[in-house]
């Protein structure tokens, strides 16, 4: 979607177009102006953060050693879910999984809480972003094996040492004899999470007997610090963060709630985001923790088809939420001048054959004519191609631009249309009277690629903005 300068510059087009005369002229009725860009809906977040519950701990009968199960959503949208980031993707994401968590140690483990002593009974962490966990040795108090363990998992920033006794999986079955746990968290921990305090039934009844139930003594917790790094995710630029500050911007999309700091999964979300029809596709995100009670509760992607920066990251949490690591990122586009604004050969609209980012021809056999118009959109009048070269590397990419066929009103436009070449192929477009319309396409990138806009059929007029081409 134009930004409000542009809007102006589409409105100064409402004077006649010196080159069809002919046509009576028409401006794109649709122009997004009507309604002012949404903004996050703060209070179905923080309604949202109430609803989901994302704290847990080792399940009593789980086996150690399990692998760290990838980033999952619980919410999208002020729904709460169970799904997978490509599940509510529109598009395959590409993530790799060893980037975008939070920092990677640069130094030691320090202790954040001690266990009670060892003849009462203590309490695990039940907290956010639960990983996996082990057994290490229990001949002593194996603290060390713990951190060591966690420093091979790439998420892990915090661990919770404890015993548990009474579980006959860990006394009886598991080949570790061991029942000193050691739990993997993604995020740190205080001593006010110690809320598992177990209670469970785990040995088998035999007759009558009273079973055991489990209890657990000497719960610790060890963390890194240089928790606040992240890495940023492939496509993206950071711009700024971590702050206090979640935006407040315009060109809001929607959010998810994941279930750790994971800035990789987002920007998956981004990438995989339908378009929005008036904005067009996610081209920046905003991630932040959300901290209830003190207490780390979800963590949070806010989409947007506007890029946000720092100024508009203002939400600092409301009641008894606060907003904390706060990053936002932006789409990179492999384009360069998507929005035809690298012209300047004149203030207001004039014709060209070609600029600096963009070449204009004609098909062969067609008298080259000064036809095209540019500024601030690229105007596709009769059969006229505009070529732009691009070098990606071999990946899937998005191609994404506006475009309206409705100038010179519905009889004269219906023959109107401009196809999107990818390499030379055919991999969209538009046809027919079209108001202001978001237009896509996928295509692969070779390395050395060519995008070309094929107009035709004047008197009618195609005028196309806003194209990027993004990371699929
Ligand atoms: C989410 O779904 C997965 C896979 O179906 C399941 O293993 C997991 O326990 C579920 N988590 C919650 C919190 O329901
Ligand atoms: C995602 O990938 C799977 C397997 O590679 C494929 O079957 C599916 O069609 C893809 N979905 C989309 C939306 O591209
Ligand atoms: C170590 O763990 C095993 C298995 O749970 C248990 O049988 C044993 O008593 C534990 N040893 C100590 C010193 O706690
Ligand atoms: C438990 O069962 C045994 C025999 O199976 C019986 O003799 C005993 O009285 C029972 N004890 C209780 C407390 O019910």
């Amino acid at each position: 979607m134009p930004s409000p300068t542009r809007l102006l510059a589409l409105a100064a087009l409402l004077r006649p177009l010196p080159s069809s005369r002919r046509a009576r002229k028409v401006l794109p009725t649709k122009l997004p102006t009507t309604l002012p860009p949404p903004t996050p809906d703060n209070d179905l977040i923080a309604q949202t953060a109430n609803q989901v519950d994302q704290k847990s701990a080792p399940p009593v009968d789980a086996p150690p050693n399990a692998d760290v199960p990838p980033t999952s959503v619980t919410a999208i949208d002020g729904t709460v879910t169970n799904s997978t980031i490509d599940g509510v993707s529109a598009s395959n994401s590409t993530r790799r999984r060893d980037v975008g968590r939070l920092g990677k140690r640069q130094s030691g483990f320090e202790k954040i809480f001690d266990g009670l002593p060892a003849d009462q009974h203590d309490a695990s962490i039940q907290g956010t972003a639960y990983l996996t966990y082990t057994v290490v040795n229990n001949a002593t108090y194996n603290v060390q094996a713990c951190l060591d363990w966690c420093a091979d998992i790439d998420e892990c920033v915090f661990v919770n040492v404890y015993y548990e006794f009474n579980n006959y999986l860990l006394d009886k079955v598991f080949g570790e004899h061991s029942n000193l746990k050691c739990a993997a968290y993604g995020d740190i921990h205080t001593e006010a999470e110690k809320l598992n305090f177990g209670g469970q039934q785990s040995y088998p009844q035999l007759g009558n007997e009273t079973v055991p139930l489990t209890y657990i003594t000497q719960s610790s917790g060890w963390g890194l610090p240089g928790i606040k790094e992240a890495v940023t995710p492939d496509g993206y630029d950071l711009v700024f963060g971590p702050t206090g500050g979640a935006n407040n911007a315009p060109g809001y999309m929607g959010f998810a709630f994941i279930d750790q700091y994971d800035v990789a999964a987002c920007a998956a979300l981004c990438n995989g985001r339908g378009a929005d029809p008036n904005g067009g596709g996610c081209a920046y995100f905003n991630i932040w923790r959300a901290v209830v009670d003190g207490v780390p509760t979800t963590y949070t992607c806010s989409m947007y088809y506007f890029v946000a920066d720092e100024s508009s990251a203002v939400n600092f949490g409301q009641g008894s939420l606060v907003v904390t690591l706060s990053r936002g990122y932006a789409r990179k586009s492999a384009l360069i001048d998507g929005g035809f604004e690298g012209y300047t050969g004149c203030d207001d609209f004039c014709f060209t054959d070609s600029y600096a980012n963009w070449i204009g021809t004609s098909p062969s056999g067609g008298t080259p004519r000064r036809l095209d118009l540019l500024l601030p959109a690229l105007r596709s009048h009769g059969p006229r191609i505009w070529t732009a070269r691009l070098r990606l590397r071999c990946a899937n990419y998005v191609v994404q631009c506006f475009m309206s066929s409705a100038y010179s009103g519905s009889q004269l436009e219906a023959p109107a249309k401009v196809d999107i070449m990818w390499n030379g192929m055919r991999v969209g477009g538009t046809s027919g009277f079209t108001e202001y319309t978001f237009v896509e396409a996928s295509v692969v990138g070779t390395g050395s690629d060519e995008l070309t806009f094929v107009g035709g059929a004047a008197p009618a007029w195609t005028f196309i903005d806003d194209c990027n081409v993004y990371k699929a």
